[in-house]
């Protein structure tokens, strides 16, 4: 008997997804740094939030741990691409250790901008609301730029509208990079009406990466009856995309790490599949996605790209020669 004939599926692909260009430079700061200096090399926290490119690091060499504590003396040390607290550099030096810094220029740009508002706690300084999540590692790492206090942290409008700064006259704002684009806006439009004078980017600080991806799953999302976002749970860009795909129309859009985790049930009446990937996943997670489905549908892929990305960003300084 001939085999059964598979149904169709149609795929919406979001263009841009998957990697960013920070992401795509921290994993080369490690690769490089392995093949300078040799295994072992120790990453403080995750690398980038995802387990494929942590499991593929780790084969290469690279050992992974939560603070610098964990680092023998004499080790070569790699900051994740979220930032750090200045404690952390501070700390190797004190211990002697050599590090190389892997923070997204992106983050490293906000950062700058928090020391510029504080003004080294002069007269001109002025107090920074962080917009962002708490206990995220990006936060923590812009947080600790600053002295302590220096900084409140602002999760949402409710608390932006409740917000209490002792100088409303001297008042700064910043955020994380990978926020939703659409809150942001209004926590920063809440912040704006009941501090006029407050100070701060143009818009956010949200970066071209989120703000693209956002934008890219929105196109494809009310024409999809499920959304896949390929991406770790721990990874804040993909939590986004996966809120911003149920608000912009999907009936239902689901975090998946990877393809082997799939679980076929949620496919149940889909006829058309929309999938993004987060910045921190590397494409060959969607290449996987597609060949799992492969074996039970007949895909009828459409890749929608609303832009094109050319950025790069070079290697920092010890590497770059
Ligand atoms: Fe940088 Fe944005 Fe990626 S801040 S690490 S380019 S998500």
């Amino acid at each position: 008997p001939r085999p059964a004939a598979k149904a169709s599926l149609r795929i919406l692909l979001a263009g841009p997804r998957g990697f960013c260009a920070g992401v795509d430079r921290a994993i080369r700061v490690v690769e490089e740094a392995l093949r300078r200096f040799g295994a072992p090399v120790y990453v403080r926290h995750e690398i980038v939030h995802n387990r494929t490119v942590v499991e593929q690091l780790e084969r290469q060499g690279a050992v992974f741990v939560d603070e610098l504590t964990e680092v023998p003396e004499d080790a070569q040390v790699v900051f994740s691409a979220h930032g750090v607290p200045k404690s952390v550099p501070a700390e190797a030096q004190r211990r002697g250790l050599t590090y190389l810094d892997a923070t997204c220029p992106l983050v490293s740009k906000v950062h700058r901008e928090a020391e510029r508002h504080f003004a080294g706690g002069g007269p001109d300084s002025h107090h920074i609301l962080m917009i962002g999540h708490a206990g995220h590692p990006e936060v923590e790492g812009t947080m600790g730029q600053l002295p302590p206090g220096a900084m409140t942290l602002v999760q949402s409008v409710d608390e932006a509208a409740t917000v209490q700064p002792a100088d409303p006259g001297r008042l700064a704002f910043i955020t994380q990079t990978t926020l939703s684009v659409d809150d942001t806006a209004e926590i920063v439009a809440t912040l704006r009406a009941r501090f006029p004078a407050i100070q701060g980017p143009k818009r956010e600080d949200i970066c071209y990466a989120t703000t693209n991806r956002q934008a890219a799953v929105k196109t494809i999302a009310p024409e999809s009856d499920l959304v896949l976002v390929i991406g770790s749970p721990n990874s804040s860009n993909s939590q986004r995309l996966r809120e911003v795909a149920e608000r912009a129309g999907a009936p239902r859009a689901i975090l998946l790490p990877r393809a082997d985790q799939l679980d076929w049930s949620v496919l149940e009446g889909v006829r058309t599949l929309g999938i993004t990937a987060g910045a921190s996943a590397p494409e060959v997670l969607v290449e996987q996605l597609l060949d799992r489905l492969r074996e039970r549908y007949e895909l009828a892929i459409e890749e929608k790209s609303v832009t094109t990305e050319d950025v790069v960003f070079k290697l920092p300084a010890p590497l770059a020669c």
